[in-house]
């Protein structure tokens, strides 16, 4: 190995001949937007970033790397909250970007499938659906930017996982590269296909750990021919989950998302994001967003709606609320709910947690976690924000101006540890919805270890036995598998 190349001796020239110009980033400017994550925790360096074009040729560079025993980093749209699709600081680990694979492979309203590469944004996936008449659920606040092979390998959630599951139950189909450069072509559209092991459900959620995802087959649904949406002021989280249970009780197949927002939050999203205004008569200590979506035209979503707040107002669960009355307003309803990471990132550091406990915890989740995390950061505030629907809640505690970024990120362990205590005392996960990427490795051997963790080790070990694929992220460093 040449020290200052950070790759085997031939190997480079090797992976040029396979891929191409276009294949291969060498240019250390042009190298830079690969090595740090979205939130700027990690900062890595990595020889080369290899972009190859098809399944083929990632499968040939995936097979030299792993003969020259070279580990492997992938990256798709490197949204990660977690830093898992960015290269430690080795130089070793090679990057490879799944960006140029995005084509969308087939598509059939009959079957209700779309089978489409790894890169494509995941965005772009929801908007073709549309274009043929039918709808891919999916959606959370990076999916202008993420990518199928990323939302696949962190099991995606976001703010449809109410209505329509996770990323998990939404994939019927998969095409793998394992980390040998063999492929599994399971690219079947079928709902019933009990053929032994479910495969495709292992690198689901695997985090790169067990090869490259780069193609799927994703379910699709009917279009929504009616919707409807409100935001609504709430006194307390128990009102919110008082009201939570009021909708799903009247009609559960209306609820598309049913979000919670912070008073916190949603200061901070009207402070930071401009264009934004509060279309309630004044701010509460927490809200919810109720999202409505109907595939018959004539639903009646709008009058179910204003029939159940109205129940809900009498009851003294909602103190406020506003319907939407244009598609503008939903837009600028949801923005207020999709921002607040911006808006927390443009007020300065912030340690995020992503929970989640059985949804009838929700209520002590957060008032225990409100309580806990300035007393461990006296004068921080917590914001929070999350997907109450699944008992998921993004359990956040951001910078104060009277620390330092540096001083405060410092206590990010104890706040992480103290939300996890908290949770775990629920019954519920400390990784919900973002993947536990590098952050969160540590954490595994907490909450997962045992039997559990030993079991993931031995598919790991099966699979990848040199641990080549994506070596820092999931398993905890003492007993994970590197690299040598
Ligand atoms: C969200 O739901 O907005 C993100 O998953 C959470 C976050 O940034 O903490
Ligand atoms: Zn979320």
């Amino acid at each position: 190995m040449s020290a200052e190349d950070g790759l085997p001796t031939g190997l480079r020239e090797q992976l040029r001949a396979r891929l191409g110009p276009k294949g291969m980033v060498e240019e250390a400017g042009d190298i830079v937007p690969h090595l740090s994550d979205w939130r700027g925790l990690y900062h890595g360096r990595t020889p080369c970033v290899l972009r190859p074009a098809s399944t083929v040729e990632l499968a040939a560079a995936v097979a030299l790397c792993h003969a020259a025993g070279v580990p492997m980093v992938p990256q798709g749209g490197n949204t990660s909250m977690s830093g898992g699709s960015v290269p430690d600081a080795s130089g070793r680990q090679v990057v490879v970007s799944l960006a140029r694979m995005n084509r969308l492979r087939a598509l059939d309203p009959v079957d209700m499938t779309m089978t489409v590469e790894a890169g494509m944004v995941v965005r772009t996936v929801q908007d073709l659906a549309v274009e043929a008449g039918c709808q891919f659920p999916l959606a959370f606040g990076g999916d202008g930017t993420a990518m199928v092979g990323g939302m696949l390998s962190t099991n995606a959630g976001g703010n449809t996982t109410v209505r329509y599951g996770n990323a998990r139950e939404l994939t019927l189909g998969l095409e793998v590269v394992l980390p040998d450069g063999r492929v599994i072509d399971a690219l079947r559209r079928l709902r019933k296909d009990n053929t032994g092991y479910a495969l495709r459900q292992l690198f689901i959620g695997a985090e790169g750990t067990l090869g490259f995802i780069t193609a799927a087959v994703l379910r699709l649904f009917p279009p929504v021919r009616d919707k409807a949406l409100a935001l609504c002021a709430v006194e307390a989280p128990e009102a919110a989950l008082a009201l939570f249970r009021r909708f799903r009780d009247r009609d559960e197949t209306a609820l598309r998302a049913f979000e919670y927002i912070s008073g916190s939050a949603m200061r901070l999203v009207l402070e930071r994001i401009e264009g934004t205004s509060l279309p309630l008569a004044g701010p509460a200590p927490h809200y919810v967003l109720i999202d409505l979506a109907a595939s018959h035209p004539q639903a009646g979503l709008r009058g179910f709606l204003e029939a159940v707040l109205e129940e809900a107002l009498d009851a003294g669960e909602v103190t406020d609320a506003v319907v939407a009355e244009s598609e503008a307003q939903r837009q600028a309803i949801w923005r207020l709910r999709e921002e607040t990471p911006e808006a927390q990132r443009r007020a300065g550091a912030s340690i995020k947690s992503d929970v989640s406990v059985p949804v009838s915890r929700v209520p002590e989740l957060i008032r225990r976690c409100f309580e806990a995390m300035p007393a461990i950061v006296p004068g921080a505030e917590p914001v929070a924000i999350g997907h109450l629907g699944d008992g998921n809640i993004h359990m956040n505690l951001q910078q104060p101006p009277h620390l330092s970024a540096e001083a405060f990120m410092a206590h990010a362990e104890a706040v992480m540890n103290a939300v996890n205590e908290i949770t775990g005392s629920l019954g519920g996960s400390f990784s919900a919805e973002h993947g536990v990427g590098r952050i969160k490795v540590k954490t595994m051997a907490k909450w997962r270890g045992g039997a559990e963790l030993e079991t993931m080790r031995r598919i790991r070990a099966a699979l990848d036995p040199e641990g080549l694929m994506n070596p820092d992220v999931l398993f905890p460093p003492a007993t994970g598998h590197r690299a040598p």
